[in-house]
């Protein structure tokens, strides 16, 4: 299929906590000309708008899109506008509109422009009666809005595949944890700000009980998943290539709390379970990511040692 634009790359959402890192992976690889990086939010300080260039664009606005992708010369999008977990069972018709709606307009912009597509999927596509180790091909019955519009884009995305031959790929993220920019309104936040808090005051409420395990992952790692996905060659993806499992590390918020503690002095943790303990109840505890690994070598690095150690001279370092 010929492209009928060009070569850059958009990048929808770039003011996230992914696409703050996303774009500076690709600028870093690609040169600051080649990505042009889009959101929703105007924010004139932020770093990837600092950087390099940057479109005010909103995903729901599909003429709008088009014009971006023909303006811009697009051949890829990196699609990561959404409404996280905690944000959508708050409002859930903007949800739809921005995690289904949005994720139309991305499609079927490729299909006019024979676009490449990467679309993130989560592991909130799994619902309680997935085994607590989710296996890549299972029933995903999810309980959560989000979840559900994860499910229809997965499908969405399979869809374009199979019907119009669109080079869509995506992976089922687990709660991603970074410091360069704010988690955005997702259940795994906790893991995050625990390291803010622990720093800032020496003490963090956490929102989900003690005992409670999710697939989790350190942000180099999924940013190196994400890329590595896009650059495996087209024949050596299979079925999964809408939603691969990748898997990081699985720990509870209490492990994940006397590691914290090893590394800050006299830092404590409450345990203070609110609503998002019901989103948190329904997903697995870990993930399997066999097929991820055969299709496209895919393997995590951090481990939570790693993971916290970085975490902590992040913020440290950003701290100065
Ligand atoms: N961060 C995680 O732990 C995690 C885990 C699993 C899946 N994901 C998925 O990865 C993707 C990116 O997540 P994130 O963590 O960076 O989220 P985020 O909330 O930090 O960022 C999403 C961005 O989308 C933008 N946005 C919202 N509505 C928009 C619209 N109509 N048009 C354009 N932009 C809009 C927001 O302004 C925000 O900057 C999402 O699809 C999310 O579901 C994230």
């Amino acid at each position: 299929m010929e492209a009928t634009t060009g070569n850059r790359i958009l990048v929808t959402g770039a003011l996230g906590q992914i696409g703050t890192e996303l774009v500076e992976a690709l600028r870093a690889r690609f040169g600051i000309d080649a990505v042009v990086a889009s959101d929703v939010r105007d924010m004139p300080d932020h770093p990837v708008v600092i950087g390099g260039h940057y479109r005010h664009l909103s995903v729901i606005d599909a003429d709008a899109f088009d014009a971006v992708i023909v303006e811009e010369g697009i051949g890829l999008v990196y699609h990561l506008a959404a409404l996280l977990s905690v944000s959508a069972e708050k409002f859930p018709e903007l949800a739809e509109r921005v995690n289904v709606g949005g994720l139309i307009t991305v499609l079927e912009a490729a299909r006019k422009h024979s676009l490449r597509v990467y679309t993130p999927s989560s592991i909130a596509v799994f619902g309680p009666d997935s085994p607590n180790h989710a296996p890549q091909v299972t029933p995903l019955n999810p309980t959560t809005v989000y979840g559900r519009t994860k499910v229809t884009g997965e499908r969405l995305a399979r869809n374009y595949w199979n019907q119009y031959g669109i080079d869509v790929r995506g992976i089922r993220y687990p709660g991603l944890i970074s410091y360069k920019a704010p988690a955005g309104g997702g259940t795994t936040d906790y893991a995050v700000d625990i390291f803010h808090e622990a720093l800032a005051n020496g003490h963090y409420d956490c929102f989900v009980r003690a005992d409670t395990r999710l697939p989790m992952m350190y942000m180099d790692d999924a940013i190196r998943a994400t890329i590595s996905l896009m650059d495996a060659p087209a024949e050596s993806l299979g079925e999964s290539r809408v939603g691969y499992n990748i898997a990081g590390i699985s720990f509870t918020a209490a492990e994940l709390a006397d590691a914290v503690a090893a590394r800050v002095p006299d830092f404590t943790c409450d345990f203070k379970p609110d609503v998002r303990q019901e989103y948190a109840d329904s997903w697995p505890d870990s993930i399997d990511d066999e097929l991820a690994r055969q299709d496209w070598g895919w393997r995590a690095e951090y481990d939570l040692d790693a993971l916290c150690d970085a975490m902590i001279a992040g913020l440290q370092l950003s701290s100065i």
